[in-house]
């Protein structure tokens, strides 16, 4: 069955009677025609707005209610995102929102989305530039599986952005991905497995399962986020913007070198990570003055506890620490 077969058949059977197709610019660009079958066979409308994370805010989550008002969308109707984490995170907050929620179906198109961004029903926009500031957690209604034809047409550093994503998986939950990885000579769409793909989902989704509200479980899905917000929030002030599967890539390293510092992660596993993610990611020089702002941003990490920073502890490659177990979380960074 194709793509779109199975995208028409799903929309059937949820009993949604009318679709908005959400789309950034780019997306729209390089596949115009991909949903045309879906658009002559069922009721729908098309928003397109700009690429990037500038249009996950309020403005334009305002737009798309007030045009969904104007073509009268009723609780029928349900948000398809096409595209990349920023359409979904976009597209899912407006349509959990909107009358109190309607349907939302993921199509995702970067490996960011593929193996992450789409699933588990975590929705935001942005606010003063503060990333993920207002949003729900909600179910999409379907994801649609990763086609990895749409990898080849993303720029190199897109790619590079949802490896680092990938890296966190294979680190949390899988030393054998973690041996593929390392052993891959070079980052392409075609060296990307859809295998890989899979294991992250399901992994995802059987970590959402148990804890949906990200209170427990959920969290060793933040490994390495920390840090990488925080470079996120330093870089974006310098007007350097990192992508967040870069930030977060590095972020993986030093939250690694933590782990190895409180007697955690052994040294050996700790020397691969650094093989790895430096191979591929270009490591920033910090200055003391960006690590004092970097400990700032963490500080007001949304996992926080009672003024604690919540790090997420690697036991080992393939392993992460449960927030159940005596693991550093709640412990503070003393350096880095
Ligand atoms: N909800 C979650 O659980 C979750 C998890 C991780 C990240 N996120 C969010 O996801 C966002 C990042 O997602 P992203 O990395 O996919 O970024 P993105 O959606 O901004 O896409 C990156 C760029 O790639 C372009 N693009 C998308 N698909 C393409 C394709 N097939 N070919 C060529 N270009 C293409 C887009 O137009 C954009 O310019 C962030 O806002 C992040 O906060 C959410
Ligand atoms: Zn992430």
């Amino acid at each position: 069955m194709s793509d779109l077969d199975l995208l028409q058949k799903k929309i059937k059977e949820l009993g949604i009677g009318r679709v908005l197709v959400l789309v950034d610019e780019q997306v729209d660009k390089l596949y115009p025609h991909h949903l045309y079958t879906l658009e002559t066979n069922i009721p729908c409308e098309k928003i397109i707005i700009p690429a990037g994370e500038g249009s996950k805010s309020i403005a334009q989550a305002s737009r798309i209610w007030q045009q969904m008002l104007q073509w009268q969308m009723d609780k029928d109707c349900a948000v398809l995102n096409f595209g990349g984490g920023m359409v979904c995170d976009l597209g899912g907050f407006v349509a959990a929102t909107y009358k109190r929620g309607i349907a939302c179906i993921n199509y995702p198109t970067t490996l960011l989305a593929m193996i992450d961004a789409a699933h588990g029903g975590k929705t935001a926009i942005d606010l003063d530039g503060v990333k993920n500031c207002v949003g729900v957690v909600r179910q999409p209604a379907f994801v649609m599986p990763a086609n990895t034809q749409f990898l080849r047409t993303l720029p190199e550093r897109e790619l590079r952005s949802g490896f680092g994503e990938l890296i966190k998986y294979a680190l949390i939950s899988s030393k054998p991905l973690f041996e593929e990885l390392y052993t891959m000579d070079t980052l392409t769409a075609e060296a990307i497995q859809p295998e890989w793909i899979q294991h992250c989902i399901d992994f995802k989704n059987r970590i959402v399962e148990i804890d949906p509200d990200d209170r427990r479980e959920r969290r060793v899905l933040n490994f390495g986020h920390t840090v990488g917000h925080a470079l996120e929030s330093l870089f974006a002030q310098k007007g350097q913007p990192l992508a967040h599967g870069e930030a977060v890539a590095i972020g993986i390293l030093y939250e690694s070198c933590m782990a190895n510092q409180a007697g955690m992660l052994p040294k050996e596993d700790l020397s691969r990570i650094e093989s790895l993610v430096s191979k591929h990611f270009p490591l920033p020089v910090l200055s003391a003055e960006d690590k004092a702002r970097i400990n700032g941003f963490m500080k007001q990490d949304k996992k926080n506890n009672q003024g604690k920073i919540n790090i997420v502890m690697l036991k080992r490659i393939g392993e992460a620490c449960g927030p159940s177990e005596d693991n550093g979380f709640g412990k503070s960074p003393i350096s880095f």
